[in-house]
């Protein structure tokens, strides 16, 4: 494995729960696993004021709390965390960012460390601007003496016309090749293993196309409601919190044509090109081909999103959507693509599953009332795997089937703890200059296109009505409507 050359890692937002969750215990784990350089500094930075120890104190808790790997698996604590370091920050204060690089380049000295650095942006979206221009005001995103790339979390945005604007000033500093725009789901083992299965498999890819193919079910189903992030959860809602990025991602990715090499340029082109053949339902479409729903408790008791502490009581806000979409192309003309998303659903599951046409002859009809045509489905989590299902004799007097499944799972071939998080991988990508699983600012705004038409159409008067779901469902029944209507149904198949 190629390792990184010495860096300096500076987060900002680092007294933030993202830090303390996922970024540090990524970090550590990858010391742990030998991926990170020799050299290297990570400083955070946020407004709170913290010493180095506290600051310290607190990420060892993440560590030891939320770590693949920890301290007593690996690397000792001790080690790691002399090369950690706090620097409080105001974001709007030029001369705060005048002493952070004072601090920077002290403590490069120090390490011997030749000046590549990684900004990580971990703070509220709002920030992301201002920071980045600082960054250029004070000099600090000059590559004159190292490597400068930053990494820039979700959301990128909250629409096309704000995530232009985000790209163009980001733009005005960085080249498009040193900016890192994080959808978390592609640092996850089993996203990235889409793109495997189809190209360094033969006998799949021959049948992925309209001939063969049926439509494709997209589910990213939670268990959890929205909790403590109503604030935020109310102005977004599912599409933008989930379709946006991550639905979108996994559709590009399981309907892309194969890339030459494995590039980042090559493969985010190909995603661009499904985004642009998508055109999203507008008109009388947005009704048929879209529901919106918000989970609400009938006895009063349960969960309901308009009751939850920090959302307006009259919100039209979707906590779950399911959509009908076409990728307008020589392979999926005609192909649905069904992507559904909720929150307070029965059980957290992401899936995909392409579902493949019947048999084109029927011999053995006579003693089969119901044969179920093919399906595979990527469980993407939490059971990592594939299932494939096919019709299979049943032992003994006449020629009678029944669908049987044969699947593969992860954690029994590879182990449990053989799956590195998701921002382990995003962390070593970002920090080696790989881009390939990262967002392209045209990725962004293509997928930005599709969800603002729907949500435009969503607002208008004739758009589908807001349905509602019992918590602790599969979500709302006009989703079932939805695929009913072409005598189709929702699958689970990656959980029981
Ligand atoms: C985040 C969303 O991007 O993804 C959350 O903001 C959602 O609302 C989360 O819960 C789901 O991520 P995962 O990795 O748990 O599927």
């Amino acid at each position: 494995m190629q390792k990184p050359d010495p860096i300096t890692i500076v987060i900002f937002g680092a007294s933030g729960d993202l830090t303390y969750r996922k970024l540090v215990p990524a970090l550590h784990s990858l010391a742990c696993a030998k991926l990170l350089p020799e050299d290297f500094i990570i400083v955070g930075a946020a407004r709170s004021n913290l010493s180095h120890e506290d600051f310290r104190t607190r990420m060892n808790e993440g560590v030891e709390k939320f770590g693949r790997l920890t301290g007593d698996q690996c690397m000792p604590w001790a080690d790691f965390s002399q090369r950690l370091f706090y620097q409080r920050i105001s974001y709007d204060d030029t001369d705060s960012y005048t002493t952070l690089t004072n601090t920077l380049q002290k403590l490069e000295k120090e390490f011997k460390l030749p000046g590549n650095r990684l900004f990580y942006l971990s703070t509220p979206p709002s920030l992301y601007a201002p920071i980045v221009e600082t960054l250029g005001a004070v000099g600090l995103a000059s590559s004159d003496s190292g490597s400068v790339r930053v990494v820039i979390e979700k959301p990128f945005g909250h629409d096309l016309s704000s995530a232009r604007d985000l790209n163009k000033r980001i733009h005005g500093v960085f080249k498009e090749d040193q900016i890192y725009r994080i959808d978390h789901y592609l640092g996850k083992e089993t996203v990235q293993n889409i793109m495997v299965f189809r190209f360094a498999n033969a006998i799949f890819e021959p049948i992925w196309n309209r001939r063969y193919i049926d439509h494709v079910q997209i589910s990213v189903l939670e268990d959890v409601d929205v909790g403590r992030r109503a604030g935020y959860y109310d102005k977004a809602g599912v599409l933008r919190d989930m379709f946006q990025n991550h639905l979108m991602q996994l559709l590009t990715l399981t309907a892309m044509e194969p890339p030459t090499v494995w590039d980042a340029t090559l493969l985010r082109n190909e995603k661009v090109k499904v985004l642009r053949a998508i055109h999203p339902p507008t008109g009388a479409a947005v009704r048929t081909n879209t529901v919106r729903a918000q989970y609400r408790a009938a006895d009063g008791k349960g969960p309901t999103y308009n009751k939850e502490p920090g959302v307006a009581p009259h919100t039209q806000t979707p906590t779950y959507a399911a959509l009908e979409l076409y990728v307008n192309n020589w392979r999926w003309q005609g192909v649905p693509f069904y992507l559904r998303s909720g929150k307070a659903l029965a059980k957290k599951v992401t899936e995909i599953t392409i579902r493949f046409k019947d048999v084109p002859h029927m011999l053995f009809n006579a003693e089969n009332t119901s044969i179920e045509a093919n399906e595979l489905s990527f469980c993407l989590q939490p059971d990592e795997g594939f299932h494939l299902g096919f019709q299979t004799k049943i032992p003994g007097a006449g020629m009678r089937s029944e669908p049987v499944d044969m699947t593969f799972h992860f954690a029994p071939t590879f182990g449990v703890k053989a799956l590195p998080q998701a921002y382990e991988r995003l962390l070593l990508d970002a920090l080696l200059g790989d881009a390939a699983l990262f967002s392209r600012a045209d990725e962004i705004e293509n997928s930005w296109r599709i969800i603002d038409a729907i949500q435009q159409g969503w607002e208008q008067s004739d758009g589908p009505p807001l349905s509602f779901y019992e918590p602790g469902t599969w979500g709302p029944s006009a989703a079932e409507t939805l695929l009913a209507a072409s005598g189709r149904e929702w699958g689970i198949h990656c959980a029981d």
